[in-house]
């Protein structure tokens, strides 16, 4: 800390002062953010969230409603900020003479991860990290990135431009014709088969939000690898997943799933601030990433500019996002991973398994609904895709909702009605969801 600053800091006050420190003003915000509560009932996990009453929430998915632990750190954050938006964020960010405050989020992050804090990119959502790697990837003219017809549209869209500004080429493939009947062995075989000596990048999507199916990535990396194997270390396929609807509710490491990068938004499953996410990519592949946004995670890339010289390898932090950002939402991201980690990842895992098995087994076992998502845990996840017979998806989210059971559509060509039990419900509102839809037959 330099002179003046050790000064100003002295005779400004206590107030200022104790927010303007790192350390103390971690200690200020532990203070305004009370211990988290025993968890050990699904009830009172469900009671953090401030969800209106009166409603079954069948889709959190969508978008997060901020627990009350996230709340209080968002709060505390926020005070300090408006207390003194200079010394907050300044003395957090950028003194080289304190450790940054999101150390922190990387350190409450990597774990749940399986990752390593500097393998982490801190993003503003899924779409953001997936176009930061795309338009960072070195394509050239006649490369190819093949993805796949169930990503979602911000996937698509980001591979696109990309392949366009690169001169590049873009290709789908069709994993599976039938969810409900989709095999590991089917999406592999598909796979390596669409696989040609242009591709060098493969895109998919972890749990798809049009059909509830959660692709087997692990052995997709598996299949790359193979082709990999028998190719030029300098035209290896690297494999980019989006991993938003599978990170939080399911006991997988994001950073153990064999893909090279993996985007995601933290506010949906993981329950972070709304505008948050991260971007983890393996260690020797940040190198390859051309940044895009000029980062204010990266000191070495402003003292490299200070200095007049060339920035090094890229790394994870160069490549997060920078200008000026709702800071107290993201460094309050590591009040939604603590309270993950209280919760416990297999837990949360389990208990929306359990919810989902009962909600699918409920439908399939209805004559007028045709279920989407395969009754396979392994193949899905949080969401639970289907339709009623004589009845546009839009109508049965109507009809539910007059149910007082908030469902959705999925935002794609084929679409279907979507109900994602997840924390925020229980056996009985899933018993009330099946009855709901039971009833739909005779309207
Ligand atoms: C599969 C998938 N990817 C990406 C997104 C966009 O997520 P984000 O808001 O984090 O960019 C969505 C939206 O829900 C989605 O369903």
């Amino acid at each position: 800390m330099d002179i003046s600053r050790r000064r100003f800091l002295a005779t400004a006050g206590f107030a200022t002062a104790v927010s303007a420190v790192p350390g103390r003003l971690l200690a200020e915000i532990e203070k305004r953010t009370p211990p988290l509560p025993d968890l050990t009932r699904w009830s009172d996990v469900r009671a953090l969230f401030p969800l209106a009453p009166g409603l079954m929430h069948f889709s959190s998915f969508f978008f997060v409603s901020h627990p009350r632990p996230v709340r209080e750190a968002i709060d505390a954050y926020r005070a300090a900020i408006d207390a003194n938006p200079l010394l907050a964020v300044e003395r957090r960010l950028f003194d080289p003479n304190e450790s940054s405050i999101l150390e922190e989020v990387y350190k409450a992050a990597a774990p749940y991860m399986g990752a390593r804090p500097d393998e982490l990119a801190l993003t503003p959502n899924t779409t953001t990290g997936l176009a930061l790697v795309y338009h960072g990837l070195p394509l050239a003219p006649g490369d190819e990135v093949l993805v796949t017809t169930h990503d979602h549209f911000v996937h698509h869209e980001a591979v696109r431009t990309a392949t366009a500004r690169a001169g590049a080429k873009t290709r789908r493939v069709a994993l599976y014709e039938d969810a409900a009947n989709v095999s590991v062995a089917d999406v592999t075989t598909r796979l390596e088969r669409a696989i040609t000596p242009a591709t060098r990048v493969v895109g998919a999507t972890w749990v798809h939000s049009s059909t509830g199916v959660r692709l087997p990535i692990r052995a997709m990396a598996e299949a790359v690898r193979r082709v990999n194997a028998s190719r030029d270390p300098a035209r290896q396929i690297l494999f980019v997943v989006d991993g938003v609807h599978g990170f939080g509710c399911t006991d997988e490491s994001a950073a153990e799933l064999g893909c090279d990068f993996f985007s995601a938004g933290t506010h949906k499953w993981i329950f972070a601030p709304r505008g948050t996410g991260v971007l983890w990519g393996r260690a020797d592949r940040w190198p390859l990433i051309r940044p895009t946004i000029p980062s204010f995670a990266s000191r070495s890339l402003y003292e490299s500019w200070m200095n007049g010289a060339a920035p090094g390898p890229t790394t994870a932090k160069d490549v997060s996002p920078g200008g000026f950002l709702a800071f107290e939402h993201q460094w309050a991201m590591t009040a939604a991973f603590r309270l993950h980690e209280k919760l416990g990842r297999a837990r949360v895992a389990a208990r929306i398994r359990q919810l989902n098995d009962q909600l699918k087994h409920g439908l399939a076992a209805m004559r007028h609904v045709r279920l989407h998502t395969p009754i396979d845990p392994a193949l899905s996840a949080g969401i639970v895709c289907f339709e009623v017979d004589g009845l546009k998806p839009e109508a049965v989210v109507e009809k539910l909702l007059e149910r007082h059971i908030v469902a959705s559509t999925s935002p794609y060509r084929v679409t279907y009605a979507r109900l994602s039990p997840s924390l925020m419900n229980d056996e009985r509102e899933v018993d009330a969801a099946l009855r709901a839809v039971r009833e739909l037959s005779a309207t």
